[in-house]
């Protein structure tokens, strides 16, 4: 029998959307940040600290934890503040952030620093960092894995796909933390958010996690259907990533057990805070006309959200499958706006968006 051959996959290059679309549209990251927080609390280092954020992205959550860390800091101490990402990322709009970082201390001096390269090569010397965090990040893959094929429908695209990932998923978190084993000192931690598989459907819980997916790829097949888009445009653009159930967390730990052990850990669901937002709008209300204006409201905010994170996947997609780079932005807007009536029509924007959590602080032996 012959083996099926297949391709080495290439590095995931790709970060958020930029010009701080991120941050603009990663509310429910900054909810996950605040379930952590617990985690830093009394932490102790010396005068001359280092503090890395793995995957900062445009740093909105990143510089919540840095004043944290830094409001913690002794008298008469300096601190280097890290933040990486994959090189691609809008670091721009992160460095206008810095100055929100306070010391209220004059006998206390901040060092920032970026460091744009992938956290699966080594970031930091050996043994230099005191207390790191990924917030939102270890679930992404180092590697692009292969886009959906033809034969496939999107929710079998979907139901697969984590099965698929789940050997590159392992490795690529046992490798994470054992390149982290080496930058953080003896007694640091890591301190890790990780999003974990929304119970969908199951304890009772309906979420509109895949109704706000369905919309996205029913709204790229319309514009299929008219020829806007290339034929197969739908098939690449999931981003590569893989959450972790907290056994696969824990299995991965267990992997590297001579390095970490946890501290601390618990889960908790972190919904979008737009669903909230529209039932307090919607309290009491009767016009029914002003109740779907509320829910349109919220199908923009979460399709921004989620296409916060799809859209350079998405046009790097369809570019490599031919659509012209110049119509490509038009076309995108063109996608959100029906994906945003789309989600409103298969009552999505009736259920909370949500993402189960992981949330554990690790200490280096
Ligand atoms: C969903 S965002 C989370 C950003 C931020 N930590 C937060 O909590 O809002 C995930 C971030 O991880 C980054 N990322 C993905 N793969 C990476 C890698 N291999 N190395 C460094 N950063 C990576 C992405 O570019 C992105 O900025």
């Amino acid at each position: 029998m012959t083996k099926e051959k297949t391709l080495p996959q290439p590095a995931n290059t790709l970060a958020m959307a930029g010009d701080n679309t991120y941050n603009e549209n990663s509310g429910q990251q900054y909810l996950a940040m605040e379930a952590c927080l617990p985690l830093f609390e009394s932490l102790g280092f010396g005068v001359n600290a280092t503090f890395v954020d793995y995957g900062c992205s445009q740093g909105a959550a990143s510089m919540a934890v840095m004043q944290r860390l830094v409001s913690q800091l002794p008298t008469n101490s300096t601190a280097t503040l890290v933040f990486n990402d994959l090189p691609s990322n809008d670091f721009n709009s992160l460095i206008k952030l810095l100055p929100s970082i306070k010391s209220f201390d004059s006998t206390k001096v901040l060092y920032p620093c970026i460091i744009p390269n992938s956290f699966y090569n080594p970031i930091m010397p050996q043994s230099t960092v005191d207390v790191a965090f990924a917030l939102s990040s270890i679930h992404w893959l180092r590697q692009v894995p292969p886009p959906k094929s033809t034969s496939e429908s999107f929710e079998e695209f979907l139901r697969k796909r984590d099965s698929r990932n789940s050997a590159a998923s392992h490795k690529d978190l046992v490798e994470f933390l054992n390149l982290r084993g080496r930058e953080i000192k003896s007694g640091g931690k890591l301190i890790v958010a990780a999003p974990s598989p929304c119970a969908d459907n199951e304890d009772g819980r309906i979420t509109g996690n895949e109704r706000l997916r369905c919309a996205l790829f029913k709204a790229m097949e319309s514009l299929i259907a008219v020829g806007k888009l290339p034929p197969n445009a739908t098939a690449g653009i999931y981003p590569p990533n893989h959450v972790h159930t907290e056994q696969s967390f824990r299995a991965a730990i267990n992997e590297t057990k001579r390095i970490w052990k946890i501290e601390k850990a618990y889960s908790r669901v972190i919904p979008h805070p737009a669903y909230q937002a529209m039932l307090e709008s919607q309290k009491g209300l009767r016009d029914i006309e002003l109740q779907k204006a509320f829910e349109r409201a919220y199908a923009n905010t979460v399709v921004d959200w989620i296409l916060a994170v799809f859209k350079p996947f998405m046009k790097s997609w369809w570019i490599e499958e031919g659509l012209d780079e110049e119509a490509c932005e038009h076309v995108f807007q063109e996608c959100s706006s029906l994906a945003k009536i789309e989600f409103v029509k298969n009552a999505g924007a009736q259920l909370p968006v949500a993402q189960d959590f992981i949330f554990v602080r690790l200490n280096r032996c």
